[in-house]
């Protein structure tokens, strides 16, 4: 999910100085955010202090008073912070980061404990400014019966029998974004980001253009730029606005459900239709503002994510040109069957995809965009013989078991034959696991399949510049986001 919406992993190293003025402002939100951090430093810290007897707790190093390992992990590589601890502590262990007493999960028996098999001692938890934003009623912040109420909405409008409908849709926007991006140089991750959009919008609101689309999605671009700010709601800063544009947001999409509901025959399908017929899934009716959350939810969910997957396999596809080569080849015989056909892409020609598919696979690993997401002990817990109070965060590190080469040998190297052969079970996942796993892995797979069709059997790209690296923007990404010179392939 565009967590933005989920934890992001933070930026090695520090954004360059900023000019004069932003430098006064930026101080003063500066010690603004510090007075802030170290209150909630002190709230949080009471956790630290509870140890019944008898008891142990996960191995680890809590760091300094208050502190804890925070800078650490600020300034540390996220991946050697891990696993230097990993080497030194095993699979489980503790730390203390942003004021808040956590336990690292890096096994994939232990992950599948808490996002499955004991999901209903670990909830969801996010920071009360990115509920705010997106809608206290969507559905990753809740458990239970009204989580399962509305995931079984969500999930029905994202089934593979009901996303097959959209390949076509999905195919015109991919056709109007690429000629646009013929000879130019793009910014990869800003095009991925509008594209992604853009298919989101079809899934929430389904085939029908309303009126009121333009502006929302005004709104939405808005609501984005402030969603990493610090959570300051003072007039002129960045959460300020995006949090007037969620009430705009609000107030539109309110317009269009009531708009809707008088009007059965509007319908409309996608997400929007679904959550607005609740009964036909024998789910009792929602509320105007449990729509609105929910729709808003998942096309935040929804875009960033796939966006700075399909960055990544532009990259890596770039990297590896007898691999780009392999997968122009496979595409091209879809492509002639298609011209001998007269016809155009369909679902079943993306599910003759095979070495597509495990490049897009191996993206979803080597990348690890979501490099592992945040749960809470709702008690206290005994796990694998070590006890979690109750309130300490307890996060299940996904890059972490992705890059583990116990199950991916040369975990750095890009190899999608990886995927040939079946993988040990819970050590691949992307989309999580359990209750709360991605309703949208399959609608993120269909756009990622179907933009590479036609971007490989017509076009080049060629990196500008040599600068390697990774930017977190809030996922990691390229540098830069991956500026590329387009070019038609000479055929
Ligand atoms: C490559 C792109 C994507 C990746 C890597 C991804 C990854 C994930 C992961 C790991 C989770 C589970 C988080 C957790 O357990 O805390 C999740 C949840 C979710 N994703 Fe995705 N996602 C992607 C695309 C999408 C798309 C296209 C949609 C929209 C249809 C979507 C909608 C959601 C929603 C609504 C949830 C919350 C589910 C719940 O709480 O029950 N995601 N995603």
């Amino acid at each position: 999910m565009q967590l933005q919406l989920f934890f992001p992993f933070p930026s090695p190293s520090p954004p360059p100085l900023p000019q004069t003025p932003t430098l006064i402002i930026t101080s003063t939100l500066f010690s603004s955010f510090f007075f802030f951090f170290l209150v909630v430093l002190v709230l949080f810290s009471s956790h630290q202090r509870r140890q019944p007897k008898g008891k142990i707790l996960p191995p680890g190093s809590m760091g300094w008073p208050y502190i804890g390992e925070t800078l650490k992990f600020y300034t540390q590589n996220p991946d050697s912070f891990f696993a230097n601890r990993r080497r030194r502590y095993g699979d489980t262990f503790k730390t203390h980061i942003l004021g808040c007493p956590c336990v690292m999960i890096s096994s994939p028996e232990a992950a599948r404990i808490v996002l499955v098999t004991k999901a209903h001692l670990f909830k969801p938890t996010y920071p009360p400014s990115k509920e705010k934003m997106i809608g206290p009623q969507a559905l990753f912040f809740h458990q239970g019966a009204y989580h399962s109420r509305l995931k079984k909405l969500v999930l029905a409008a994202f089934l593979p029998s009901v996303i097959r409908g959209s390949v076509s849709e999905i195919e015109q926007i991919v056709l109007k974004f690429l000629p646009t991006w013929e000879n130019t140089t793009i910014n990869t991750l800003q095009e991925m980001k509008r594209y992604a959009f853009d298919v989101a919008m079809i899934s929430a609101f389904g085939h029908k253009r309303d009126s009121e689309m333009k502006g929302i999605k005004q709104l939405y671009q808005c609501l984005e730029k402030g969603y990493n700010s610090m959570p300051l709601d003072l007039p002129g800063t960045p959460f300020h606005k995006a949090m007037k544009a969620r009430k705009q947001l609000n107030e539109t999409l309110r317009r269009l459900i009531q708009e809707r509901r008088g009007n059965e025959k509007a319908g409309g399908g996608g997400l929007l239709g679904n959550l607005l017929g609740a009964k036909n899934h024998k789910v009792d009716q929602l509320s105007d503002s449990q729509i609105a959350d929910n729709v808003i939810g998942v096309i935040f969910a929804a875009h960033d994510t796939t966006a700075s997957v399909l960055t990544w396999v532009l990259k890596y596809l770039h990297d590896n040109r007898d691999l780009l080569e392999a997968v122009t080849r496979e595409q091209d015989g879809i492509q002639r069957k298609i011209i001998e056909e007269n016809r155009r892409l369909t679902w079943d020609d993306t599910r003759h995809m095979p070495l597509t598919t495990r490049v897009i696979q191996e993206t979803l690993r080597r990348a690890s965009i979501l490099s592992f997401t945040f749960r809470e002990a709702v008690e206290d817990v005994e796990f694998e013989g070590y006890y979690i109070p109750k309130g300490w965060k307890v996060l299940p590190l996904f890059r972490t078991i992705h890059h583990c080469a116990d199950f991916f040998p040369q975990p750095e190297k890009f190899d999608p034959s990886r995927f040939e052969v079946p993988l040990r079970p819970n050590t691949f996942i992307p989309f999580g696991n359990g209750v709360h796993s991605c309703p949208g892995s399959e609608l993120a797979k269909l756009e990622m399949l179907v933009l590479l069709h036609h971007l490989t059997t017509s076009y080049r790209w060629q990196v500008v510049g040599d600068e390697d690296g990774i930017q977190y923007g809030p996922f990691p990404v390229p540098k830069r986001g991956l500026p590329v010179k387009v070019t038609p392939l000479q055929k």
